[in-house]
């Protein structure tokens, strides 16, 4: 897939699939897969180094888990979030936060909101790097949205909503993930804009879809949000390959002769 895809998908109204990935060994997994587009999310924070929220995701960290993603993934269309106020800066520092992503191996960047950073999104599009913008509940400002829940929920919300779509659209992004709205209302985006969407939370009228690969494969062991659908009881398959190795090493069962060297 390459950017240019994202519009043929959405003319054709073929869906795209998109997952999170963070590092090297599931980005050869995903390699080999179907999956059209991977997101390094900032989510990295929370999934693979136990912080509560995605804000300590330093722009070190993400261009660190993008090499390693890109090492594992080189065929796959690659996304790498901007994080937590990296794209409220001044332009220069902006650039150079994209640069480094860009760099790490990213095809694209991705960044919440648009308002009051109108100007730099234009600015990045502008200089060749394609943008894919985030709206709904934006994680990244969880403390004024009053936590991680549903948003546009009322009529004056989808209003802004929508005019905050239309803004990316005219921006240049060639994308937005909706995340945690309701269904109707990522229906009515994806119908007036050109560019796909890509839900989370979002429901199925959306271009397509994205989740976080430890939670559709069922090894994320907190919360579960109600949008996720477990494609594999990973938690219980690991604890019982894990259980079964521990037996064989007590039993003395493992190594066997096989899986020695002889001599
Ligand atoms: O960081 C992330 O994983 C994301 C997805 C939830 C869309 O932004």
């Amino acid at each position: 897939m390459n950017i240019n895809d994202f519009y043929k998908y959405k003319d054709n109204g073929s869906k795209i699939s998109m997952i999170t990935c963070y590092d090297y060994w599931t980005a050869q997994i995903i390699n080999k897969s179907d999956i059209d587009c991977i997101l390094i999310g900032d989510s990295l924070a929370m999934v693979s180094h136990g912080f509560d929220s995605t804000l300590p995701a330093t722009l070190e960290l993400m261009a660190q888990h993008t090499e390693a993603v890109k090492r594992g993934a080189p065929d796959k269309f690659i996304i790498a979030d901007m994080p937590f106020l990296t794209f409220r800066k001044s332009i220069d520092s902006v650039m150079d936060s994209v640069q480094k992503l860009m760099v790490a191996g990213a095809n694209a960047i991705k960044l919440e909101g648009v308002r009051g950073h109108e100007k730099i999104i234009e600015h990045i599009v502008g200089s060749g790097i394609p943008v894919m913008g985030h709206l709904g509940l934006t994680p990244q400002s969880f403390n004024s949205l009053g936590g991680f829940k549903v948003q546009s929920k009322t009529e004056k919300e989808v209003v802004k909503l929508l005019e905050d779509a239309k803004n990316l659209e005219k921006l240049g992004c060639f994308s937005i993930v909706l995340e945690c709205i309701p269904d109707s209302v990522a229906r009515k985006v994806t119908e007036e804009l050109t560019i796909p969407t890509i839900g989370i939370g979002a429901g199925k009228e959306c271009s397509g879809q994205v989740l976080v690969l430890q939670d559709m494969l069922g090894i994320n062991t907190g919360y579960t949000p109600k949008f996720v659908r477990k494609f594999l009881n990973g938690t219980e398959l690991i604890t019982s390959a894990l259980n079964e190795y521990n037996k064989s090493v007590k039993d003395g069962n493992f190594p066997d002769k096989g899986e020695s060297y002889g001599g």
